[in-house]
């Protein structure tokens, strides 16, 4: 038997940092991580974390431009909390080792991303999430802490009203075991694996989201998925919004500057709900490439910068498009970046559950409300993932340790292997295909209120199907068979949040454009969506957002 103060599930930014919090606050704590911590997803993120450090820029800027572009749906006391720590945080990741790109003054480069009053986002290159991870994970390496490295989370345990920690799959030895723990960290990352055309790694299967709302956990705000503009067409891959920062623009098929018409001021850097609508706008009607993508061009810039300034870009774009960003526009559409939502928590990373904690993407605070800005994503997860492990660490110090029971893990272990003793039945990955393929086509951008509802009917039958989900392969070592069919269940289980959610919005607010509501309703909608789990699926409230300064306005860039 496993146990431990603190549990964190997930390895990336928000997993390390929680981590790191609660071991300085002297707790036993241990990782479970399906992946090694260096692969984790926070390496994808490309171009940037905002921090209002620049003598001319203010936090309070930071702050209006966040409220704004979360379309007055995020909570303005964190968002204010959020931005202030910005400043320390960026600091903090430099003197960890995190090598940013320096401007000719020596101070720390930073670049325009969308939607903002200020070029406030600091990088490295176009691989800011990886060096954060490289020095975040060499400052945890001096601490003491236990690694379960390749393990599946596939359950929390709650009992007598707050968790008493999780059941979990080690893939290496095919085993499951329960991990005790006084308090656990979902720092799991986001579900976007939930659509086909994503940016988001295979591995972004929302486990820890799916396994605390399973637990009971609220998840808050799931219907705000966001579509990152510039996707590589076909593959999907980043192509990062610090191309626009650094004087990329958008052409149509006609050589138009088109978001001349959408975002006059700001044109190409407006926030990314606006510049997803824009492409696809132009793309449905009939302004597109053949085949349908728009054209990112970098070709002004010259060599020298887009060498140096993207040059994770540069080789993503000449392998798997096939151009030469120096010398050839990109061909790009959006593609489904990251989710708004997750599992609901406050400032200090509590659930409504005792002692269950999340951090990161998994999670929503919410800073984001209904739109994230782009640089805001890296900053969330080490600002809340510190958060999350000093109050996950302080929980400890009052909690008990009670041991998982031998028969709730033998409970769990025979339900999942009950997927393999079957003779026949759905393979996952034909499961997996057809619902990333509904969200593709009718949960998207643009959505109808008539897709919304085919799309429910068919993730529901999805979920039926999954009733007899089939794993062929009867290995215990590396079944990756296996991983595949609790990941597929993750997923199901969020889609149908995701769509019930967007069905209930009746308005257009950030990244949720109702074709049949097209304005935001501040009078029915200024609130956040709640889900909780019941046998007949998500049973929705709401719960008021938090406002300190700013009225809701219109929001134009
Ligand atoms: O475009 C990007 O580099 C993505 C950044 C983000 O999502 O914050």
């Amino acid at each position: 038997m496993h146990r431990h103060d603190v549990v964190v599930v997930g390895a990336g930014l928000a997993g390390q940092r929680a981590a790191l919090a609660a071991v300085e606050a002297g707790k036993d704590v241990a990782i479970v991580s399906k992946l090694h911590p260096l692969r984790s997803h926070s390496g994808a993120a490309q171009g940037g974390i905002n921090a209002a450090v620049g003598a001319e820029d203010s936090v309070d800027t930071h702050i209006y431009d966040t409220v704004k572009g979360s379309d007055y749906l995020g909570d303005q006391d964190a968002i204010e909390f959020f931005c202030r720590s910005a400043g320390p945080t960026v600091v903090e990741m430099e003197h960890f080792g995190t090598i940013f790109s320096r401007g000719s003054d020596g101070q720390l480069a930073s670049r325009p991303f969308g939607g903002q009053g200020f070029p406030r986002t600091i990088y490295a290159a176009d691989r800011t999430g990886l060096a954060l991870l490289q020095a975040l994970y060499e400052r945890l390496g001096t601490e003491s802490f236990t690694l379960y490295e390749e393990w599946d989370l596939t359950r929390i345990v709650v009992g007598e009203g707050r968790v008493q920690g999780i059941i979990a799959f080690d893939r290496r030895h095919g085993d499951f075991a329960g991990i005790a723990a006084k308090s656990v960290v979902i720092a799991t990352g986001p579900a976007g694996r939930v659509y086909g055309r994503t940016t988001n790694a295979h591995s972004c299967t929302g486990d820890g989201i799916a396994a605390a709302y399973r637990a009971g956990a609220l998840l808050k705000d799931m219907e705000f998925v966001q579509f990152h503009p510039t996707a590589l067409l076909e593959s999907g891959i980043l192509i990062t919004e610090g191309a626009r920062g650094e004087g990329g623009i958008l052409k149509n098929v006609n050589g138009e500057r088109f978001m001349s018409k959408y975002a006059p001021h700001v044109l190409d850097l407006a926030s990314r709900d606006v510049v997803s609508r824009a492409i696809w706008t132009e793309v449905k009607e009939g302004r597109g490439f053949p085949g349908g993508y728009v054209h990112l061009e970098l070709m002004h810039l010259g060599r020298e910068r887009i060498e140096s300034r993207l040059q994770e870009i540069c080789d993503f774009c000449r392998n798997f498009a096939g151009v030469d960003p120096v010398t050839q526009p990109i061909p790009i559409m959006p593609g489904q970046h990251y989710m708004m939502g997750g599992v609901g928590t406050n400032i200090r990373g509590e659930t409504n559950i005792p002692g269950l904690f999340a951090a990161g993407e998994a999670a929503c605070v919410s800073i984001h409300g209904a739109n994230r800005l782009g640089g805001n994503s890296l900053l969330e997860t080490l600002v809340f993932g510190k958060e999350a492990g000093i109050h996950a660490a302080a929980h400890a110090e009052k909690a008990s340790t009670t041991e998982i029971p031998n028969g709730l893990v033998e409970e769990e272990t025979a339900l999942i292997r009950g997927m393999s003793e079957r003779k026949d039945g759905e393979e996952p990955q034909h499961l997996r295909a057809e619902m990333q393929a509904t969200m593709d086509e009718l949960v998207g951008i643009y959505r109808h209120p008539n897709d919304l509802t085919e799309a429910l009917r068919r993730i529901r039958a999805l979920q039926t199907r999954y009733q007899s989900v089939r794993v062929v392969d009867r290995s215990s070592i590396y079944n990756i068979n296996l991983t595949d069919a609790l990941e597929t269940g993750h997923m199901l289980d969020l889609a149908e949040v995701i769509v019930i959610g967007a069905i209930a919005r009746t308005e257009s607010r950030g990244a949720h454009a109702r074709v049949d509501f097209p304005r935001r309703d501040d009078v029915n909608w200024m609130k956040h969506t709640m889900a909780r789990r019941t046998a007949t699926g998500p049973e929705l409230s709401y719960a008021p957002v938090a406002f300190t300064r700013w009225e809701p306005k219109e929001r134009v860039y």
